[in-house]
């Protein structure tokens, strides 16, 4: 070997150590090159893990937010099950035994909706992602209430299309409610991308699991008054524009309705979205108006009143909770049927949409002075412009539609609807009467 290598180097001896050292370094440099190569591709092979590695923890962390698997197994289905069946008597109604899904129903409206259904004796299983938009804790109070007459609540996103496909896979579902949204006007500046998770994509998720659904479920779900944006024809008509709105939430649910009418159009589902005008009543969202006011004015501390441009005073269409529910109610029972199965229509469906509204608007400052009177304690006003936040000056429904296709005939007053919120909040909260103390 040695000789071999002599002979490939010529005689002249400097030349030889200096091109023997050469060899020798060439080999060397060979030899750490080959092993820096090496290195090199056990480091890229150890980055690649590690990015692999984290991206998997990401997506269990993402997953596991929206996805908790806390749900599925024989118990749950039966459960499941119990909660779908309908209990009116047979041939009670027209509609008996009517199963419904509502989305959202830990909230303040699918709440009540669920528990007036169940009260009627149908089938009701809600889902609910219990998110912390506002206090989770009302959430599961709403949810332990619901329990409780025996309406089973979902902990589960909209998103998880398994879920969805798995829910309807246990209860053939006639109807589905659809109430899940991120709420809230300015919210939406703080934090966009909520309501592009529940309202735009959730809401795909949801059209896509009743499309392939047999049976195909009829779908009625909660637009809002806010679509009407910059509308300034009042009072605000089905037939107003809706191309103009004012906030993110506005424009979600105005995405909501183009979304709902192309999945009606291809598939044949049937479609009724309610456009709800400012809904209020116990068990309300802390999130608005009437619900902080009260809060505040109890805790002695000032409450923020809007007013508009020239010193106009802010007006709000309210709508008690009782006369939602009839609405919504309504909605399901008039809800004709999709045609579509196994994700092809089979002829045209029902799309409609109504306005739920009460149609006698109300300036903030009157809602102040009701709250004051039932709470009996002075609020403590600070009045301020309006800022440019999302908000609309007012609203006002027409509800002719909803009256002739639903029997809808909002019965509660401002007066009298707040007074019941008062003494539900007094007692959800533990006041006592004179005392000024939350819980
Ligand atoms: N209350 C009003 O004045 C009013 C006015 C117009 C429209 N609306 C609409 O009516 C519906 C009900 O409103 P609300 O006042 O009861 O609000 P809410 O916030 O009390 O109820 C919505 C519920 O949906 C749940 N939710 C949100 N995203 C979800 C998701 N991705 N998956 C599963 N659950 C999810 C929330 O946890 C909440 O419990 C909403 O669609 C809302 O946009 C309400």
């Amino acid at each position: 070997m040695r000789a071999l290598e002599d002979d490939l180097f010529p005689s002249t001896p400097g030349k030889v150590k200096i091109e023997r050292a050469g060899g020798a370094m060439n080999r060397q440099l060979h030899r750490c090159f080959a092993s820096t190569s090496t290195m090199f591709l056990w480091a890229l092979f150890l980055v690649a893990m590690t990015a692999s590695y984290l991206s998997f923890q990401s997506f269990v962390d993402t997953s596991s937010k929206y996805f908790q698997a806390s749900w599925g197994g024989l118990h749950w289905e039966r459960q499941i099950r119990s909660s779908a069946a309908p209990r009116r008597p047979p041939g009670s109604s027209p509609n008996a035994g009517i199963s419904v899904l509502v989305t959202g129903a830990a909230g303040f409206v699918g709440a009540h909706c669920s528990l007036a259904l169940r009260k009627r004796g149908d089938g009701v299983v809600g889902i609910d992602n219990f998110n912390a938009y506002y206090d989770p804790s009302l959430k599961k109070a709403r949810k332990a209430l619901l329990a409780s007459h025996g309406v089973y609540v979902v902990d589960g996103d909209i998103n998880d299309a398994r879920l969805l496909a798995k829910l309807f896979d246990v209860v053939p579902f006639t109807h589905v409610l659809h109430l899940a949204a991120q709420a809230g006007v300015r919210y939406a500046m703080e934090n966009p991308s909520s309501y592009v998770h529940s309202n735009v994509a959730g809401l795909v998720t949801l059209l896509e699991a009743c499309k392939s659904a047999d049976p195909q479920p009829a779908l009625v779900w909660a637009s809002s008054s806010s679509v009407y944006g910059l509308n300034d024809a009042v009072p605000f008509s089905e037939s107003h524009r809706t191309d103009r709105p004012a906030s993110l939430y506005a424009a979600t649910k105005k995405a909501g309705e183009e979304i709902t009418h192309s999945y009606n159009h291809i598939y044949g589902l049937s479609v009724t979205g309610l456009r709800f005008f400012t809904v209020y009543g116990p068990w309300g969202r802390p999130d608005m108006a009437y619900f902080s006011f009260t809060r505040n004015i109890l805790q002695g501390k000032p409450i923020t009143v809007y007013r508009g441009r020239d010193h106009v005073d802010l007006a709000r269409d309210f709508t008690y909770i009782d006369d939602i529910v009839k609405g919504c109610l309504g909605s399901l029972d008039t809800a004709g049927r999709s045609t579509g199965s196994g994700g092809k229509k089979r002829g045209p469906a029902p799309y409609r949409i109504f306005n739920l509204g009460n149609t006698s608007p109300v300036t903030v400052p009157t809602l102040v002075a009701i709250l004051e009177k039932h709470l009996r304690v002075k609020a403590k006003k600070h009045v301020v412009e309006m800022p440019g936040n999302g908000d609309v000056p007012f609203t006002h429904a027409n509800i002719s539609l909803a009256r002739h296709h639903l029997g809808y005939k909002p019965t509660t007053n401002l007066d009298a609807g707040l007074k019941k919120f008062v003494k539900w909040y007094l007692s959800y909260y533990g006041y006592t009467r004179g005392s000024s103390k939350s819980l």
